[in-house]
């Protein structure tokens, strides 16, 4: 069981900002990817439909004997860990309660931004777990909708998206948040000109970076670290494999040699 794979899925390549910090924090364990990239996106959905697309997505990575599941994407794991959590009987980890716990750790004035796709914001899943955290922590929360094709497209910074940085930022900066979330898988691409809009007293925090502590916790306590010297990592796609390759390259910091199809959508 130790040396059995570590699942992670997304709705397309974002997700790999998740892997990234994996191969950083947990280098032993080998990881199937996922990326549903005939469906993305998923930030536009319904809840119900988000929720039969990542079931369908787990039962794919079930087929490997996945010993965990990280929900690498925000808008799934805001919608769809109860119902991962009744049917699959392995744990599932999301990445809101991570990077909401971090927030509440690190705000000094108790005010918290939370950027995302629209259906994340619309769950208000971010909220809910910082009140499990604090009582006294303000939430103020954006959907920045444009921040994905940005990203897919490279435009990491450009004018125009400083600008569309700055307009979607400025209904936070003016509740005079410390701390902002990057509520979606795409933002860490952004973080520099985030940064640099929302000025360097705000801490911004990266869902990715946190989750990955997280599942390294929960294995740990589990007695189920992987001992592997040298993993062999899958990618898949449900569509669209070369181009998953080629944008998925940028997100993941590394090559990826192969990637093959999942086929089951
Ligand atoms: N992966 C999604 C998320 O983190 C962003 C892309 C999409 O809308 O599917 O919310």
């Amino acid at each position: 069981m130790k040396n059995y794979p570590i699942g992670i899925f997304d709705s397309g390549v974002g997700g790999l900002t998740v892997v990234k910090q994996m191969f950083k924090r947990l280098p032993n364990e080998e990881i199937v990817y996922l990326g549903d990239t005939a469906r993305v996106p998923y930030g536009t959905k319904s809840p119900e439909t988000i929720k039969r697309f990542a079931v369908e997505n787990a039962n794919f990575l079930m087929k490997f004997k996945v010993k965990l599941i990280v929900v690498a994407c925000n808008t799934a794991s805001s919608t769809s860990l109860d119902i991962l959590r009744e049917k699959f009987n392995i744990p599932i980890v999301g990445v809101i309660k991570p990077g909401a716990e971090k927030a509440v750790q690190i705000t000094r004035n108790n005010k918290v931004g939370i950027i995302g796709t629209y259906t994340t914001v619309k769950s208000k899943a971010y909220e809910k777990e910082i009140r499990r955290f604090s009582r006294d922590v303000e939430v103020a929360s954006k959907a920045c909708p444009l921040f994905v094709p940005l990203v897919e497209e490279g435009w990491l910074k450009e004018d125009v998206t400083f600008d569309i940085v700055k307009k979607y930022l400025k209904p936070l900066m003016s509740k005079k948040i410390d701390t902002l979330i990057l509520g979606c898988t795409h933002y860490p691409l952004l973080k520099s000109v985030i940064s640099k809009v929302a000025g360097r007293e705000v801490k911004i925090v990266d869902s990715a970076s946190s989750v990955a502590d997280e599942v390294c916790n929960i294995l740990m306590a589990l007695g189920k670290l992987s001992e592997q010297k040298k993993p062999s990592h899958k990618f898949f796609a449900t569509d669209a494999v070369e181009h998953f390759v080629r944008i998925g390259e940028k997100f993941l910091g590394t090559k990826i040699h192969r990637a093959e199809r999942a086929d089951y959508v």
